[in-house]
């Protein structure tokens, strides 16, 4: 185990935001996916208020066309906190204000075409330079104690190198994931042997499948522009990982917590009826709503 003081701090976390969200459309026809309500803050207020609770200081957006309203969530809009002000609605304006980026600590790129996320995490070079950083993919969202991005940084204190967030799906997901190869596991932490990008199930590795949170070394810049493609012909995140093995240690990080996938239709509705369950203002009143519909209505049908 090496000694804390020695890795650099991660203070950068890079957000992909460039996708076009097909499985949601017409909903994200205009709307950035980033943007669907996930409660009561869309999906990227959750990432972002991840990140900060993990210490993150700059936040690098890349983003693409048709997601200025990403940018324009994190301002400061004083029309809104005048009218809130005006109508003592001090509870609003708090959630408003939760909403805003410190000056100075919004950084965007933009990734011109979706080559993979290996490419948009290469687009934020410059903007990350020669330091440890975070990623985030904000489809994956966590009900947690503590932020999974702060557990994480807490191992990272203590191991440096690369970490993937990580824990176990069944086989036939397999094929949805990055998956670990082990070399040997330590219930909390797992030294990786390789990274295997949505293997097909009957070859797959482990279980393991890697979860949207990284902390990374700037190294992984090198291996990225080789622009090398990979599964699906894409410019893949794990395989620039895989090079790093042998140079830098790679481990696989067991969160404390639940991972909910708001990157499908059925993820999404699933992560909405948590989160409505786990907020202390609603969660008793949607308890109640599921009971009503589990006796099971089906008199109304939508149209497939
Ligand atoms: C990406 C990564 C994959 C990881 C997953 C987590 O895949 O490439 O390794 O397991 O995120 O959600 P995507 O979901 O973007 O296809």
């Amino acid at each position: 185990m090496s000694n804390q003081t020695n890795h650099r701090p991660v203070r950068k976390a890079v957000f992909p935001v460039a996708g076009l969200g097909t499985r949601f459309l017409p909903a994200t026809k205009v709307l950035p996916k980033e943007m669907l309500p996930l409660n009561d803050r869309p999906l990227i207020q959750h990432a972002f208020e991840e990140a900060r609770e993990a210490g993150i200081e700059e936040f690098i957006f890349v983003t693409g066309r048709q997601k200025e309203m990403l940018e324009e969530h994190f301002d400061f809009q004083p029309e809104l906190e005048q009218v809130l002000e005006s109508r003592n609605k001090q509870d609003m304006l708090a959630k408003v204000r939760e909403s805003e980026m410190p000056a100075g600590k919004l950084f965007l790129t933009r990734q011109p075409k979706a080559l993979g996320l290996g490419h948009a995490i290469w687009c934020a070079h410059k903007l990350v330079g020669n330091e440890p950083f975070a990623v985030i993919l904000p489809d994956d969202v966590f009900l947690a104690k503590k932020s999974c991005l702060a557990q994480m940084v807490e191992a990272y204190n203590e191991w440096g190198g690369n970490i993937v967030a990580t824990t176990e799906v069944t086989k036939e997901d397999t094929a949805r994931y990055g998956i670990i190869d082990i070399e040997e596991d330590n219930g909390r932490t797992v030294k990786v042997k390789n990274l295997v990008e949505k293997p097909d199930p009957e070859q797959a590795p482990s279980r393991l499948a890697i979860m949207g949170r990284y902390i990374l070394q700037p190294e992984i810049f090198n291996h990225l522009s080789a622009f090398e493609t990979g599964a699906g012909g894409e410019i893949q995140l794990t395989d620039a990982i895989v090079k790093m093995i042998g140079s830098e240690p790679l481990h696989g990080f067991r969160y404390e917590g639940q991972r909910y996938d708001c990157g499908t239709r059925l993820g999404f509705i699933e992560t909405n009826l948590a989160f409505g369950l786990a907020d202390p203002e609603i969660g008793d009143q949607v308890r109640e709503i599921l009971k009503k519909h589990i006796k099971g209505n089906d008199e109304y049908a939508l149209s497939a």
